[in-house]
């Protein structure tokens, strides 16, 4: 069933999102070799709960953590560490929150010092790729618009983007219908109406689309052991058409 946000739980939604977006923000602004992926996640634990609200992930179907920490070849869902990171890694932290009754989604991918040109092309096409399925947004698009524009992104800059997760709808749960793949034809699947609110959120990787699931039952890592990297927002459609819920104002407004 999908549920249409009211323009009260938009604004609640906002809220949540903005608690996700400042500790990605901190957590972002933390990275460097050397440090460990598991003060990280006790870092968004603290400033999630010193703002009010519960970290969403922890506990999750059993999800011990937090932050979802994946390095390198890790695709999401990989677990904090205690080993520190290095030089050159990618490294996609994807968290979320409840505040107030409401979810916030967001992840991000960023670079451990300085990084390859390869890995800098993979982190940025995917970020792309996410912004123009939120493009898509609008009223009167409809689903498969926001999947195959996503896709389009990743393939064309010579990626391929995981199909074994998928985005989601999102609200007073995590995970609402409808679910959002990355990839799929343009121009099918359900009308994006005022108050549908979406985590869009591309895993794409260097190699091959495929992922296997590691022993502890949650890391996805790419199958020929080549980088991912993982961009979310949450984002409402408008009238005006999208809005990211899940990102900071610029400084300075
Ligand atoms: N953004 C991810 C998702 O929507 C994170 C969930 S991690 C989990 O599924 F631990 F909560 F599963
Ligand atoms: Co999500």
């Amino acid at each position: 069933m999908i549920v249409l946000k009211t323009p009260a739980e938009i604004e609640a939604m906002a809220r949540a999102n903005q608690v996700v977006a400042r500790v990605l923000a901190a957590a972002r602004a933390e990275v460097k070799p050397g440090v460990r992926t598991i003060d990280l996640d006790a870092m968004a634990e603290d400033m999630a709960r010193q703002a009010g609200a519960k970290p969403s992930f922890k506990g999750y179907h059993g999800y011990p953590y937090s932050l979802c920490c994946s390095v390198n070849s890790e695709v999401v869902h990989g677990f904090p560490r205690s080993d520190p990171l290095k030089e050159g890694d990618i490294l996609s932290m994807d968290f979320g929150v409840v505040l107030d009754g409401f979810n916030g989604d967001s992840a991000t991918t960023v670079g451990v010092g300085r990084v390859s040109p390869e890995a800098q092309a993979l982190m940025d096409a995917t970020e792309s790729s996410l912004r123009a399925g939120i493009e898509q947004m609008r009223p009167g698009m409809r689903l498969g618009d926001v999947s195959a524009a996503v896709q389009k992104v990743a393939e064309t800059a010579g990626y391929s983007v995981v199909r074994q997760f998928v985005g989601h709808g999102i609200g007073r749960a995590l995970h609402e219908d409808p679910q959002v793949p990355n990839f799929g034809p343009p121009g099918r699947g359900i009308e994006l109406k005022p108050g549908l609110v979406l985590a869009i959120e591309p895993m794409v990787n260097s190699g091959g689309y495929e992922v296997k699931i590691l022993a502890d039952g949650w890391t996805a890592v790419t199958a020929d052991g080549k980088l991912s990297a993982h961009f979310e927002h949450t984002v409402a459609v408008t009238e005006n058409g999208p809005r990211i819920l899940s990102l900071l104002p610029k400084s300075g407004d």
